[in-house]
């Protein structure tokens, strides 16, 4: 069994997923009056549940559309199966033959079963033993201790979270300041106020690179738009609710608004594309033992959304000061999943250094952006935050 996951060309626009905001029910549930309910209605119709999509759930049930897809790409992640090995080879090519049961697909329901009851038995119902606990990327987890790893170099990994400030590094507010500094200095950096940026995209298996268009206004609203070949596909945060949406080949459903984690990451993507308000994008800040990327030195600074939330990690290069990773998680029923920007590229626009090519890894695919051009404080039309229509099919065929 290939250990890599080849996803369907068709997946790589599949974000990861977000649980449905505690915020957001008490909102919706102590709402009153007809306005609010109508809004409270169309917001409901918005939010679809797996089980009113998709046709064969049993367990996962109660979760946005969203996060149940980023349960499948746990799955994926955790066993090293795509997506048509533990469904049918025909789901590769229609939504709907997804519900039909195979055999894996039926123990994959009973490892469910068994994992929830461990934690529930064993750990208090702390989630703490999931698919990739026994699985780690292999279909059938491995029984017997590998004497070549026992011996052999030790794997660095790093952990998931960090839960102390580590001694004999930088504060974050040091390492922040550095990079302020590193990108053109407060002042100039705070004259950023919006940028409409042209350039390419290319998705983990695609031949080809698709034109992309990012619309970013401070203080926190961003949009991305990749022009597929089937259509376009589309993220945006607007300031307080974000959306995806993306043709049928890539989504089964065309517009998915962000909820829970997915909301957050939105939210603090939209804002560090403003880094002067780096500061201000998270909070609870700590710092992490020094570490490398490609052998170059970087700190790693990790930062919470909100009580209770996954951190965000942003890795900083401590020669060059320069952000060039951020890591942030998706809380799915199944487990957390992970999101991997990396920044690189550089380049002077008016004084201020914008990271000109980023590449974005998570369970379901890798995407590659490089920016041709970048025009920054040009006015950006308010309609370029609304949340986006169901993707028309592109107009050149
Ligand atoms: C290890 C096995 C496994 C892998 C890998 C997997 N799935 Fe699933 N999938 C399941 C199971 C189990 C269910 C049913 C869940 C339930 O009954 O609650 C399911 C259900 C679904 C459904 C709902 C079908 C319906 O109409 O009822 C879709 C859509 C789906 N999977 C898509 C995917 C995609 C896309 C991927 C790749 C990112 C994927 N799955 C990877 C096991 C898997
Ligand atoms: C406590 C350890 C453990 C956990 C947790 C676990 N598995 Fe497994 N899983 C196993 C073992 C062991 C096997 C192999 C059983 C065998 O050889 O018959 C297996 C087999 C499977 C298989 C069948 C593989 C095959 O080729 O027959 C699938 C699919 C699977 N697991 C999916 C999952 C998913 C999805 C999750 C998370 C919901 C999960 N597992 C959680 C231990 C685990």
């Amino acid at each position: 069994m290939p250990r890599r996951v080849f996803m369907r060309s068709s997946l790589r626009f599949l974000v990861t997923a977000g649980t449905i905001s505690v915020a957001w029910l008490t909102s919706v549930q102590s709402a009153g009056g007809q306005a609010r309910r109508a809004e409270q209605t169309a917001q409901e119709q918005k939010l679809q549940m797996a089980e009113d999509v998709f046709t064969n759930v049993q367990l996962l049930k109660g979760i946005p559309v969203k996060e149940f897809m980023g349960t499948m790409g746990f799955f994926s992640a955790a066993t090293g199966m795509n997506c048509t090995q533990c469904h049918v080879e025909e789901s590769g090519g229609s939504w709907a033959r997804y519900a039909d049961d195979t055999p894996l697909k039926q123990t994959a329901r009973r490892m469910i079963v068994m994992m929830n009851a461990i934690n529930r038995t064993y750990f208090g119902g702390r989630r703490v033993v999931t698919c990739y606990s026994c699985h780690r990327g292999i279909t059938r987890p491995e029984v017997i201790p590998d004497l070549a790893l026992q011996y052999g170099e030790p794997m660095l990994r790093e952990p998931d979270e960090i839960f102390q400030q580590a001694s004999g590094v930088p504060s974050a507010d040091q390492i922040l300041d550095k990079y302020i500094q590193a990108l053109g200095g407060a002042q100039r950096v705070a004259t950023l106020t919006s940028f409409v940026a042209k350039g390419n995209h290319q998705g983990y298996d695609d031949f080809e690179k698709y034109p992309v268009d990012v619309y970013a206004k401070a203080p926190g609203q961003r949009t991305t738009i990749v022009h597929g070949d089937s259509g376009d596909s589309t993220t945006t945060y607007n300031g307080r609710a974000g959306w995806v949406a993306a043709p049928d080949t890539a989504t089964p459903v065309p517009v998915l608004p962000l909820t829970g984690d997915d909301l957050a990451g939105a939210k603090v993507e939209a804002a560090l594309s403003f880094p002067a308000q780096v500061k201000q994008a998270l909070s609870d800040w700590r710092v992490g033992p020094p570490t490398t990327i490609d052998d170059r030195d970087v700190l790693v600074v990790q930062g919470k959304t909100g009580a209770g939330r996954p951190p965000v990690k942003l890795y900083f290069d401590v020669d060059s000061g320069l952000l060039v990773r951020l890591v942030r998680y998706t809380d799915t029923l199944v487990g957390r999943i992970p999101t991997q920007i990396d920044y690189a590229d550089y380049r002077d626009v008016s004084g201020i250094k914008m990271a000109f090519k980023w590449t974005t890894t998570w369970t379901n695919g890798r995407s590659v952006t490089e920016l041709t051009s970048v025009q920054i404080n040009a006015p950006v039309d308010a309609a370029a935050f609304a949340q986006p229509a169901r993707p028309a099919p592109p107009s050149k065929k």
